[in-house]
């Protein structure tokens, strides 16, 4: 199994392309379930979440061509993916695969829409809680569908069809909106979503569903109107940067100090965690290239900071909070409200020195002196790359295991990171 192995105490220097959004494309490219013609998709990130979502979707019927890449800066433009369902040919998505990855799960809504059948695995994913799909369930059966679970498997069935109904979600679930959204599409009637999910990958999935043929207002409010239609066509759209990945480096680079240009950014996209980089001391500047971030000297201010559903503070960049964290002039708290098990890189920061204190969904981060390089395992996707950032501010060499993690969700990492001075290196085997 790769491992990555880095040498902390380098300076970041330079310019780190953006990727598009994985929890975006994912989802986007579940939506071409939803109709016969071709839904092209630019800017789609090359990560293994999304070669893996890509085999589940052809085991569909879904056909996929990849447009070739040039050599060159247009490597750094992701790939151009054109999908095409034209034919259903299989309404099962087997364990082997949607254990594997929570977000294959959602092609539950879109298959039942257009099929008006679907079984689906109970889905897997990163280990940080329980993950239930109650929601999504709730919220297919109020469009009518009659749902089972047998061995392990979701058996849904609308043999006339979905009808849109009024669904109150009563806890805010990104997958949830997403799966309902795309099912009640093709539904009879209208579909009124109230307290759904506002994470920009969810208003990217329904920008995109609109240039399909879609009616949807409230785009990027909790509440979603939904009209229903017959069918839908196809469309091109370009996947929205990686609002995860941009707060990934701008933590780096904090971490680190220097300063690095994040090439093709957003900053409308993670407000709250800017905020919170300004006030721990970072510098932060919008431009028309994307966003500079930048800390020249100075000390690393602590924080208290709670994760919450989007426009707040997002689970998703907890951990890289918490690795630069460790090295802050004083005391931060982290609360996680959004999953139970979300702590699992607490024990390896402690591997490099961290001084962190769990009391429930609280950790209290005792900013060190100094980390000190380590064998550290990485237990999930934002997990491992919170041992990435530890290891680029500790003295000595950090080895991370496990690095399939990171695969799932950071293109080119160690590609991105050298590019900018630092020392990382794959172990490949
Ligand atoms: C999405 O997961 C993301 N995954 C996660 O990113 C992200 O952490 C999460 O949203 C929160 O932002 C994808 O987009 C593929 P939720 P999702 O439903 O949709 C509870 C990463 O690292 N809940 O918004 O599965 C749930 O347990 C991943 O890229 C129910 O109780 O998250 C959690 O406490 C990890 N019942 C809360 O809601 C349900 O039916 C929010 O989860 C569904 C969820």
């Amino acid at each position: 199994m790769d491992r990555i192995s880095i040498t902390g105490g380098r300076r970041l220097e330079g310019t780190i392309p953006i990727s598009g959004a994985k929890n975006a494309a994912l989802p986007l490219m579940i939506a071409s379930l939803l109709t016969p013609e071709t839904l092209t998709l630019k800017n789609v990130p090359n990560l293994a979440d999304v070669n893996l979502l890509a085999r589940i979707l052809r085991n569909h019927g879904v056909d996929l061509a990849v447009d070739g890449k040039r050599p060159g800066p247009a490597r750094y433009l992701g790939e151009t993916f054109h999908l095409t369902a034209r034919d259903i040919v299989d309404t099962v998505a087997p364990y082997e695969m949607v254990s594997r990855m929570r977000g294959s799960f959602w092609v539950l809504g879109p298959l039942l829409a257009r099929e008006g059948r679907a079984r689906v695995s109970l889905p897997g994913g990163c280990a940080i809680g329980t993950r239930p799909v109650d929601l999504h369930l709730a919220g297919l059966k109020a469009l009518d569908a009659e749902i089972d679970i047998e061995e392990g498997y979701v058996v849904a069935r609308a043999p006339s069809g979905l009808t849109g109904a009024r669904i109150i979600f009563p806890k805010v679930s990104v997958g949830a909106t997403q799966n309902v959204m795309m099912a009640a599409v093709l539904a009879r009637g209208e579909t009124v979503l109230e307290n759904a999910a506002r994470e920009p990958e969810v208003s990217d999935v329904a920008r995109c569903l609109v240039r399909m043929g879609a009616t949807i207002e409230g785009i990027g409010t909790s509440t979603l109107r939904i009209q229903g239609t017959d069918s839908l066509e196809g469309a091109v759209h370009t996947v929205l940067p990686d609002r995860i990945e941009t707060g990934t480096y701008a933590m780096a680079v904090a971490a680190t100090g220097g300063e690095v240009l994040l090439e093709g950014a957003r900053a409308d996209l993670l407000e709250a965690a800017l905020q919170i980089l300004t006030s721990a001391g970072v510098t932060i500047t919008e431009t028309n290239r994307g966003l500079r971030v930048a800390r020249n000297g100075g000390e690393i201010e602590p924080v208290q900071v709670e994760t919450r559903p989007f426009p707040g503070f997002p689970t998703d960049l907890q951990a890289q909070l918490m690795a630069l964290m460790t090295r802050a002039a004083g005391t931060s708290t982290i609360r996680e409200t959004i999953f139970e098990n979300r702590f699992m890189h607490v024990q390896e920061l402690a591997r490099l020195g961290a001084d962190i204190t769990l009391q429930g969904e609280q950790a209290v981060v005792r900013g060190v002196p100094a980390l000190h390089g380590a064998q550290v395992m990485a237990t999930d996707l934002r997990a491992s790359v919170s041992l990435v950032i530890a290891g680029l501010m500790a003295e000595g060499e950090t080895v991370v295991h496990r690095v399939y993690h990171l695969d799932r969700g950071f293109e080119r990492l160690e590609e991105k990171l050298s590019g900018c001075g630092a020392t990382i290196t794959r172990l490949v085997g």
